[in-house]
């Protein structure tokens, strides 16, 4: 059993986002974590709107406790885009929640991020789920950052399959190519990963793109599954994720989840083929806390950054051509089925909790 001494502590770095929700969620079900911060950036929508969603997702939750810290609002030298077709106007689908109460924290995300690590050097875990910008500019203000966390596990890339955004490109890295390609010199720095070994820790980010998190497919089943374990009506929650016409849960973390999803359902729908979604995030926050989950591949990565048509490439040197260091472990291999037997029983957990304080 996970105590106070024992837990992860835990600063999860979002642009939430559906599936960042998702990962919220699962982060705050998880008794092995220690949930430091929400650390806010621009991408799915923009930072202020991220900020609401995920204070809002948080008290859902009902962890108001937890510090929601805003960052940067746009890219380090890019216009911002945003993807209202993926996640919705707001970033939460079809969804409504009430207004966030909780005051945004008065740090800056990247101060934030800089701080924590520092107070407690080689435990804080950190994991991005966003564009980088927010962990570029922590690691430009405190160069040590690399050193200083217990490990680092980023969503983030294609590196053997098709990308999201661009034929070859995903969503987080093309947002701010520039920021991803800060963060991977300077956290797979050879003299970096030489240290982190000889200290104990995990020497390279665990990076886990598209060829890992699209082999995670949420179905409506899974939803139903979820419901039941929350003690709600499967074929009820089944049946909203689907329409608009059923009536919503009662549970209110199940009808969160059932509206927000279906919305990223249709859209994956229209564009890759299935009734379902991709679940990205969760999928790279379980595998922060459990990185069994996956395997990886130690791999040099680099960002192309003045492409006519692949800026945002995360160009992986699977043959060793450049004959240069790895410096990121990149996964390659996902346990698909154990991810959603306990994302189902986690925050369906959660779920049953969170009806039981406000019956
Ligand atoms: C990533 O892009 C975002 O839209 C998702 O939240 C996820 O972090 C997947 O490419
Ligand atoms: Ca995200």
């Amino acid at each position: 059993m996970s105590t106070a001494a024992t837990r992860v502590p835990l600063v999860v770095d979002c642009d939430t986002g559906i599936d960042d929700s998702l990962a919220l969620l699962y982060a705050a079900a998880s008794p092995e974590v220690e949930l430091v911060a929400a650390t806010c950036v621009a991408g799915n929508v923009d930072a202020r709107q991220v900020a609401e969603n995920t204070r809002a997702v948080l008290a859902l939750a009902g962890r108001e406790d937890v510090e929601v810290a805003l960052g940067r609002e746009v890219p380090l030298v890019r216009p911002l885009r945003t993807t209202p077709e993926t996640h919705g106007l707001r970033g939460i689908g079809w969804a409504e929640l009430p207004p966030a109460r909780a005051p945004l924290s008065a740090r800056h995300a990247a101060d934030l991020i800089v701080a924590e690590a520092r107070r407690r050097p080689g435990a804080v875990t950190l994991v991005t789920i966003g564009p980088l910008t927010n962990l570029a500019v922590a690691v430009l203000r405190e160069p040590e950052l690399p050193r200083l966390l217990r490990r680092l596990v980023l969503m983030g890339g294609s590196y053997r399959s098709a990308g999201n955004t661009a034929p070859t490109t995903e969503w987080n890295v093309t947002v701010d190519p520039e920021a991803a390609r800060i963060v991977f010199t300077a956290f797979g720095a050879p003299e970096v990963v030489a240290a982190r070994e000889a200290a104990g820790l995990a020497g390279r980010p665990l990076a886990l793109g598209l060829d890992v998190t699209e082999r995670a497919k949420m179905l409506p089943r899974h939803l139903a599954a979820l419901a039941g374990r929350a003690g709600d009506d499967p074929a009820a929650a089944e049946a909203r994720v689907r329409s608009a016409a059923a009536p919503a849960p009662a549970n209110p973390v199940v009808r969160y989840l059932t509206d927000a999803l279906r919305f990223y359902m249709e859209f994956h729908s229209r564009n890759d083929g299935f009734y379902g979604a991709f679940v990205h995030d969760p999928l790279a926050l379980a595998a922060a806390l459990d990185p069994a989950l996956v395997r990886s591949e130690p791999l040099a990565v680099d960002v192309e950054l003045g492409g006519t048509l692949t800026t945002g490439e995360t160009v992986a040197d699977w043959r060793r051509t450049w004959q240069r260091p790895a410096n990121l472990d990149v996964g390659v291999e996902v346990d698909g089925a154990a991810f959603f037997e306990r994302f189902v029983e986690r925050v369906g957990g959660l779920a049953a909790d969170r009806a039981a304080v406000s019956s």
